[in-house]
């Protein structure tokens, strides 16, 4: 069987989302459709308030929690309102995002945070699920690819075996809007070779697409070249197009 690093992910982003009732219904159903597959890694990162509900009522189903962030103060002590990341693996969450866009626009969070942030995740063993991508004007500037590798830099330097990264181009998260195939492959491709440029050589990638995926558009983006899965925000909201977009991951895995 293809181990985690081989198969597609298909991550949920909840964001500021869900009440106890709803949430638990959501995550029973997400349970069920991850669990009809055994070729994609299904997780889905939800605040952190309801994590210990979430870990209970997914025990046992192949979905996996995750943390939308986590802290970037490594060690216990007087940083009230943080949560951890040995706090979150202590619990049994699997992964956390970081340095997702809304948290760089509304929080400000910039290298030098968000290196601190993966460097307590590695050390927890937490999976880092490090989210990059460019703003419509640096895009149209012709500098998207200078944004995502100064991004990346934090990289650098860190005991790095295994890394997720989510690339998100800002004006497509929520806008309905999405890059064409070949600008997906041409950003994706550019990643996995800054990766292996930064890294040990034999550490463990996935590059997932995230922004306005849904189950429409799922099945195209999941061909494209080095998409090793998706980052899903609203369509994680509903069953229905979450449990389409799982199945969308698995249509060409089926075929080969
Ligand atoms: P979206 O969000 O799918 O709603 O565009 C993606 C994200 O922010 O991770």
């Amino acid at each position: 069987m293809a181990t985690k690093w081989q198969q597609k992910w298909i991550l949920g982003n909840w964001k500021m989302n869900g009440r106890l009732e709803t949430s638990g219904a959501l995550l029973h159903d997400l349970s069920l459709a991850a669990n009809q597959t055994s070729q994609i890694y299904c997780g889905v990162a939800i605040p952190a308030l309801y994590l210990p509900y979430a870990l209970d009522w997914t025990s046992g189903s192949q979905l996996h929690i995750g943390a939308e962030d986590v802290s970037r103060f490594g060690t216990d002590g007087a940083y009230t309102g943080e949560i951890s990341a040995t706090m979150l693996t202590d619990i049994g969450v699997r992964f956390a995002l970081i340095g997702h866009s809304e948290r760089r626009q509304y929080f400000h969070e910039n290298n030098t945070c968000l290196h601190q942030k993966l460097q307590n995740c590695l050390k927890a063993a937490l999976i880092p699920v490090l989210c990059v991508g460019e703003t419509s004007q640096q895009r149209e500037a012709g500098q998207a690819e200078n944004v995502v590798a100064d991004q990346l830099a934090i990289l650098t330097g860190l005991p790095v075996n295994e890394i997720v990264i989510a690339y998100e181009p800002v004006w497509a998260i929520g806008s309905g809007k999405i890059p064409t195939a070949a600008q997906i492959e041409q950003m994706h491709t550019f990643i996995y070779q800054r990766i292996l440029s930064l890294c040990p050589k034999d550490v463990k990638i996935r590059v997932l697409y995230g922004g306005s995926v849904n189950q429409n558009n799922a099945a195209e983006i999941m061909t494209v070249r080095h998409v090793d899965g998706a980052l899903v925000g609203g369509a994680s909201l509903q069953a229905d197009s979450f449990t389409a977009i799982i199945q969308a991951a698995c249509a060409p895995l089926n075929k080969s």
